[in-house]
């Protein structure tokens, strides 16, 4: 995949290949394909959500206004009654409560079969995950290897966990900001995207800041899917190389 203008999209061991974007636009079918750079075909994007769903508002939004070539599949949610599903009905988009159990904090087992089934049922290329709450466990990673976006409300590696916008405020930094990372087998620690700042002023709570930080992660996140969608990403490693 080195030197390859493409991204390179693999399937690991093939546990559950997805279906190439079309005939013309597969390269080396047996294990994954690449997306040409500069293609039409929209992404087929799956969000992923816990909570109110501002950043998958963000991605509809950037499509709507055509930012992002991309369509969302689906949205799915481990909370009933997240917001994030409300606002896929209200922008047209296929929104279901998939069940993550037996597991609280993480997306194993049963509930992550429920969730590979949902998301091949869709058609996802890549997944968004926007506020999920679960670590992402291997069966999920093997089958839809660098194709699993996360982002999170720090500039990593500082920060990762829960409520960076406060460790970040009781750390006092001046600069804070937030990432989009292909998720790995780690808490955030995935190779990076994208990152961008924003200042820390003194009379910051961790509240400001959070809302200062979220208006970046609106424009991140969709920037982010539009590069894949232009096939110009290459994982090389833990480095992600952005074609120009
Ligand atoms: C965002 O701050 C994101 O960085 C983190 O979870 C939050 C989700 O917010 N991973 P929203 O549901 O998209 O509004």
């Amino acid at each position: 995949m080195n030197g390859s203008p493409y991204l390179k999209l693999q399937n690991g061991t093939g546990v559950a290949r997805c279906k190439p974007l079309s005939p013309a636009l597969a390269r080396d079918g047996a294990d994954g394909y690449d997306r040409p750079m500069n293609t039409r075909q929209p992404l087929k994007v799956a969000i992923v959500g816990s909570g109110k769903g501002s950043n998958a508002q963000a991605i509809m939004d950037a499509i709507q206004e055509g930012r992002l070539n991309a369509r969302v599949v689906c949205v799915l949610s481990d909370v009933p009654d997240a917001f994030i599903l409300e606002r896929a009905r209200r922008n047209g988009v296929p929104a279901e409560f998939v069940d993550a159990a037996p597991f609280k904090t993480k997306l194993d087992g049963e509930g992550e079969q429920r969730y590979l089934q949902a998301l091949r049922r869709h058609g996802a290329e890549v997944i968004a995950l926007a506020g999920f709450m679960r670590i992402i466990k291997p069966g999920l990673l093997t089958a839809f290897r660098n194709r699993i976006l996360n982002i999170h409300p720090a500039l990593l590696p500082a920060f990762p966990g829960v409520e960076s916008w406060k460790q970040a405020v009781d750390y006092g930094v001046k600069v804070a900001g937030c990432t989009v990372h292909f998720v790995d087998q780690g808490t955030d620690t995935g190779p990076i995207i994208l990152q961008k700042t924003v200042p820390v002023h003194d009379t910051d709570t961790p509240a400001t800041l959070h809302a200062r930080i979220q208006e970046q992660e609106h424009l991140a996140f969709p920037e982010a899917l539009q590069l894949l969608a232009e096939g110009r990403v290459r994982v090389d490693g833990r480095i992600v190389r952005i074609t120009v």
